[in-house]
């Protein structure tokens, strides 16, 4: 663990040590991506605020001199007949055309180029899952299962899937719910297609849907990517949960498929009522038709969301695109269960070309998935029929086959076992992947240089640097950035500063500027408040640890996850998803309401600066 921490200096090229040269080369070269109008902060000045302490209150904590504000809670009507949110009391059909439940992975698209974007745009996010007590009854009390009815199965898929909604900055600098064409929800039960090698395979078919091309809805939408044409990618992570198997209703190979990925449970007793979610011998490939990232045209309402199967069939936490140098784009992919893979999807040729001749990028490409050795060396291993051990004789039958069971095939590759990857980020100022491992402390952890720590009850980050600065490249070579937990001083194996102690970092973001914002999903040091700090990785101490404060602390049992701001950096927004999840939270209390909701944070500077400094 310590000479992969010591070697950081020679893998960042030298950016530790040569502090004075980033500062310098940041200045002058302004990343492309950043604000415009406006330079790059010199490095060691890229953290400008004073940090919160940790918290336990029931309330959003910010720095001195920022102000957040809760905005489209769960319920807030975009669509349709915009019907008013009751808590237990809206309809199903209500619910679809309100913000579900349970945000996560986001985005901000402006609907103008120029200074107007940042006062106008289309706020696209992901609701991961429902909490069944509060969606059917508006208090933490659960309903009999015996009780459960069409109408509360169908409230529940209504709360999954995507919001998209157009928000304007008005008067005061306040934001609101546009009555737009563009707001939509999806859901669980909105038709798509599936698109690549696996659509219509056998395995993807069912009685409703016999030629495995038009799926139904998505489930469990964790964090999100962005395509530089312009559109949302939505991951299904925990899709398994969602259905009950019958006795008998698999083969052996079947059986083993469903294994891998835990299909049943029953979690939200959809099975009670919609046979879709039933497992039988007779329709046992409705779970083969969730795991995979989905594709939606945020600007074009009536289009159909796309599941792109070449990049894999995993519990998807997100699907972070990058673009190379030659126009190829990258897709960083975690799969979020314990001693489960990391993955990386590069197209097979530049995205304008293929679009240009009406092929979507995200279909024609490898997938791969990633081998962390010892020594700080990473390979990325081709997930590709007919190559290595994933033939016929191996039980492989063909390319399609090899994506719908992703996670039988990285096992053959000998991928290495990770501690739940979650979000991923490229550094734009320095082409470094982030990755943040949340935590492992199950019995079945492998440990190994990548996951140093066993049990890893607070999680790490860890990064690496493509061959080249190529993110197409194969092979790359890794760090561990940090390891969290309650501090240096804790004997916990923690490189963090004791007052920037935090646990179960999930949520990931790299802005324009290279401040590594970091949302947590778990566990805190004292047992305080779920939170989000940020990390400058071109300031290390003497330590050789990076610059860390932190900026946020969320509510009572609610996780902080999904992050992003208007193309200027001035307004940022941030998801606070299922405050009072055990109880002890009445969060955001807007209208007089008490139920815990969750809700979007707009943060803003007070002296209208860009977020961050
Ligand atoms: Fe949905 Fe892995 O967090
Ligand atoms: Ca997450
Ligand atoms: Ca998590």
């Amino acid at each position: 663990m310590q000479s992969r921490l010591s070697r950081r200096a020679a893998l960042t090229g030298g950016m530790a040590v040569a502090a004075g040269f980033l500062t310098t080369s940041l200045a002058e070269a302004p990343a492309a991506s950043a604000a415009p109008g406006r330079a790059v902060p010199r490095a060691a000045d890229l953290l400008g605020f004073t940090p919160v302490p940790l918290s336990t209150a029931d309330e959003i904590r910010v720095p001195v001199g920022y102000t957040a504000t809760a905005f489209l809670p769960w319920g807030t009507p975009i669509t349709g007949s915009f019907p008013q949110f009751v808590p237990g009391g809206n309809t199903a059909a209500e619910q679809e055309q309100q913000v579900g439940m349970h945000h996560d992975g986001m985005h901000y698209f402006p609907l103008e180029r120029g200074p107007g974007g940042n006062e106008r745009g289309l706020l696209v996010l992901n609701h991961e899952y429902t909490d069944e007590a509060y969606l059917q009854t508006g208090t933490a009390t659960m309903p009999p299962a015996a009780d459960w009815t069409l109408e509360m199965v169908r409230r529940s898929q209504a709360a999954h899937g995507v919001s998209v909604v157009e928000i304007h900055r008005g008067e005061g600098g306040r934001w609101a719910v546009a009555r737009s064409r563009l707001n939509r929800r999806i859901t669980a039960t909105t038709p798509m297609s599936f698109a690549g090698p696996a659509a219509g395979h056998a395995l993807l078919r069912t009685t409703a849907d016999p030629d495995g091309i038009r799926p139904l809805g998505t489930v469990n939408n964790c964090s999100h990517g962005v395509t530089p044409w312009g559109t949302y990618l939505t991951c299904e992570e925990n899709f398994n949960g969602y259905f009950r198997v019958e006795p008998g209703a698999y083969s052996p190979e079947q059986a083993a498929l469903s294994s891998r990925y835990g299909v049943g449970g029953d979690r939200n007793l959809w099975a009670t009522n919609d046979e879709r979610f039933v497992v039988t011998p007779d329709e046992a490939n409705e779970p083969n038709r969730f795991g995979w990232v989905v594709e939606i045209d945020p600007f074009d309402p009536g289009s159909t969301p796309v599941k792109r199967t070449a990049l894999g069939r995993v519990k998807h936490e997100g699907a972070f695109v990058h673009v190379t140098k030659g126009g190829r784009v990258v897709v960083y992919t975690g799969d979020d269960q314990v001693n489960e893979y990391m993955y990386k999807f590069v197209s097979s040729g530049s995205w304008q070309s293929l679009r240009a001749r009406g092929r979507s990028p995200l279909d024609e490409g490898t997938l791969y998935v990633a081998r962390f050795d010892d020594d700080g060396s990473g390979h990325w291993l081709p997930l590709v029929h007919g190559q290595g051990p994933l033939t016929e004789a191996n039980g492989f039958t063909d390319q399609g086959d090899v994506l719908v069971r992703t996670r039988l095939a990285a096992s053959a590759l000998g991928a290495t076992r990770m501690d739940r990857p979650e979000w991923a980020t490229v550094d734009p100022t320095t082409g470094m992947v982030y990755l943040t491992l949340t935590n492992n402390t199950s019995s079945a952890k492998v440990e190994n240089a990548a996951n140093p720590r066993k049990p890893n009850p607070w999680g790490h980050i860890i990064r690496w640097q493509e061959a080249g600065g190529d993110h197409a490249a194969t092979t790359f070579e890794w760090d561990l950035f940090l390891l969290a937990g309650q501090g240096r001083s804790s004997g916990d194996g923690s490189t963090l500063a004791d007052e920037d102690a935090f646990g179960s970092p999930d949520g990931l973001w790299a802005d324009p500027d290279g401040r590594v914002w970091i949302q947590t999903d778990g566990t805190q040091p004292t047992g305080a408040n779920d939170q989000m700090l940020a990390a400058n990785p071109h300031r290390t101490d003497a330590a050789d640890v990076p610059e860390i404060r932190r900026f946020l602390t969320g509510v009572v049992n609610c996780e902080v996850t999904g992050v992003v701001t208007t193309p200027d950096q001035r307004t940022m927004f941030v998801n606070i998803q299922h405050p009072g999840d055990g109880g002890g939270s009445t969060w955001p209390r807007l209208d007089g309401i008490s139920t815990p909701r969750s809700a979007t944070v707009i943060v803003t500077k007070d002296d209208g600066g860009v977020i961050g400094t």
